[in-house]
């Protein structure tokens, strides 16, 4: 499958809020009502970030959620783009090119499992919107992140609240002790008809391993959204690709913008993905 770009569009809304949630994550909103009206879960827009040259590239960035006109996304600033980004005022205008990419396989029947590593919570509200409008309510949110001010607040994951969120730290400071991956075996045992991961790569690998790993049956939909360095975001520039398999078994490559970012798990070359050097954006 690959993404759906008809409706990509520019466009460009006030900024509503940016919000500090706490451990350097952010919440922009924006009046957006083209990508409100259009993005499916697990698909990104390009934002542009600042009015010079630099950076040069937009920023691919989750749209994590949308409510009428207005959207969501969560950050936060790593580099000049994000700094940006992180600057804006209520008031100011947030220049935007989406929806972009390929998303998530939306199921009817639960139930379903989410694992979020750090940012990687950034998908999850449209998602578990959309689950939820489709009656699936069974809804597990594994969350974790390096220490309790970066976990996304557990009442964010939806809107209104219903999903059991279990949160993972890696300090111990909120929730089980450890790595979100060890939660994994008991919410294994629910069978769960679809799990969804979303993280840096190497979190996304470590899940993949952890679920081979236990020996249980792997959900009939198990999809991650993955990351790469991004330059136009809609399959022309080659910039993002990544290692996957065959059909054959073989080794092959897609395009994170349009193949992606959301992958069948098992078509990931989880090994190769980790032999990649790191993003080094324009
Ligand atoms: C499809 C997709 C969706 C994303 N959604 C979100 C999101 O919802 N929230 C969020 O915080 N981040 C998200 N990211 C990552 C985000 O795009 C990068 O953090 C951002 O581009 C960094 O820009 P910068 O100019 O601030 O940093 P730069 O100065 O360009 O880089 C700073 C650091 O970020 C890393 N980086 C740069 N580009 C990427 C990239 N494309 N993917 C991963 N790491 C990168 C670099 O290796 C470096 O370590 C997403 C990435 C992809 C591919
Ligand atoms: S970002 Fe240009 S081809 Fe994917």
């Amino acid at each position: 499958m690959t993404a759906d770009l008809s409706r990509a569009a520019l466009e460009t809304g006030d900024v509503l809020v940016v919000e500090r949630l706490g451990g350097g994550l952010l919440e922009l909103v924006a009046r957006l009502p083209h990508l409100a009206a259009t993005a499916m879960p697990g698909t990104f827009a390009q934002l542009r970030c600042g009015e010079g040259t630099t950076p040069l590239l937009r920023r691919p960035f989750s749209v994590a959620w949308t409510q009428d006109d207005i959207c969501g996304f969560v950050f936060e600033a790593v580099g000049a783009g994000t700094r940006l980004l992180s600057e804006l005022q209520p008031g100011d205008r947030l220049d935007t090119l989406g929806p972009l990419g390929h998303g998530f396989s939306v199921v009817d029947a639960g139930p379903v499992v989410c694992v979020s590593g750090g940012l990687g919570c950034a998908p999850f509200p449209l998602l578990i919107n959309e689950l939820r409008r489709r009656g699936v309510e069974d809804i597990l949110v594994l969350n974790g992140a390096r220490t309790a001010t970066r976990l996304y607040p557990a009442e964010r994951f939806a809107r209104p609240a219903v999903s059991v969120v279990a949160e993972a730290t890696d300090d111990g400071t909120r929730g089980h002790h450890g790595r979100v991956t060890d939660l994994l075996g008991q919410a294994l045992a629910s069978r769960p008809a679809a799990l969804y991961a979303c993280g840096p790569n190497p979190m996304l690998g470590a899940v993949m391993r952890t679920l081979l790993e236990s020996g249980a049956d792997l959900p009939p939909t198990l999809e991650a959204s993955l990351e790469a360095p991004m330059g136009c975001g809609f399959g022309t520039c080659l910039g993002c690709a990544l290692p996957v398999r065959a059909e054959d078994g073989s080794g092959a490559w897609k395009l994170c913008c349009t193949d992606g970012p959301v992958m069948p798990m098992r078509d990931v070359d989880w090994e190769g993905l980790s032999a990649l050097p790191g993003a080094d954006v324009a």
